[in-house]
């Protein structure tokens, strides 16, 4: 596979959907901690400026996903997508207005893949685990108003696309959301005793997922040109973990690649 450069350069800009939601907001600091531009996409200005705020090599796109005219403005000279936007599985404030899983999950992803320039380098979507067992047993509870039939559905959106891709799928997430509003303290922040990953290439894990391992898989997998167009499922475990050691997740990430995705799928 030939390596396309580009996105792992310090300078790279990487466009953050969800920057404000919990893992969005350590991928935007981890990103910015090391030297890329990140355009912070939310649909209010005001939540932006308080998490980030005067953040050098940040920039705002006020975007609500759902409306695909707001998209080619906030993806203008963007190099990498990383989409980490949400909503609640169960009905919520959150689904106000219509932002229900089928709308978030689906087709919010579905126009931020649309509105793509082809030369974008790298798409990173993180999903959920259970997304290929939304009919079992406990998934299919947790599916009981769609929320992983979409993120399936959007998966496969970006699947068909022909954009270089990335698909991350973490357990229940740990860690976060932080409101500290400051990025060195939201750096600082660690989790304790259980900052071991399991990685997986099929929809096989259980139990718990770090926000900050999901956020540091995404950044550490930006120059790996061998995770194209692959799944990781990612889990969070006792132990020490690679941490930021780049090294160590490449090995975590080449051998996890080696091994086929699904049952007759390389
Ligand atoms: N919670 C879990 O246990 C769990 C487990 C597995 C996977 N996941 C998935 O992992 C990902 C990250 O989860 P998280 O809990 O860290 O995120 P989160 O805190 O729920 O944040 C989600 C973000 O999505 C943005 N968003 C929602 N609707 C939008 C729209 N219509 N247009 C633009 N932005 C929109 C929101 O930003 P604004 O409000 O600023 O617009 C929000 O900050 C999500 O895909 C989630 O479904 C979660």
């Amino acid at each position: 596979m030939t390596m396309r450069s580009g996105y792992e350069e310090p300078g790279a800009t990487v466009l953050v959907a969800g920057a404000t939601g919990g893992v969005g907001q350590l991928v935007t600091a981890k990103l910015l901690d090391r030297g890329y531009k990140v355009r912070a996409l939310s649909r209010s200005g005001d939540k932006v400026q308080q998490l980030f705020g005067g953040a050098e090599g940040l920039s705002a796109a006020i975007a609500d996903l759902r409306e695909p005219s707001s998209l080619p403005a906030a993806l203008e000279g963007v190099d990498v997508v990383v989409c980490a936007t949400g909503t609640t599985a169960f009905p919520s404030k959150r689904w106000d207005g219509g932002n229900n899983p089928e709308q978030t999950d689906y087709v919010s992803v579905r126009n931020l893949v649309r509105a793509c320039p082809p030369s974008l380098k790298r798409f990173v979507l993180t999903t959920s685990a259970g997304v290929e067992r939304s009919g079992q047993f406990p998934f299919s509870i947790l599916n009981l108003f769609g929320v992983l039939k979409y993120k399936r559905m959007g998966e496969q959106e970006l699947e068909g696309s022909g954009l270089p891709y990335v698909i991350v799928r973490p357990n229940r997430l740990t860690d976060g959301p932080y409101t500290s509003y400051d990025i060195n303290t939201l750096l600082r922040n660690t989790s304790g005793s259980r900052q071991d990953i399991t990685l997986s290439p099929k929809d096989d894990l259980m139990g718990e997922t770090s926000r900050i391992a999901v956020a540091e898989a995404i950044v550490q997998l930006l120059p790996l040109d061998f995770v194209e167009g692959r799944h990781f499922s990612i889990g969070s475990k006792q132990g020490d973990g690679p941490g930021q050691d780049a090294a160590k997740w490449r090995d975590l990430f080449a051998a996890c690649a080696q091994q086929p995705q699904r049952a007759g799928v390389a």
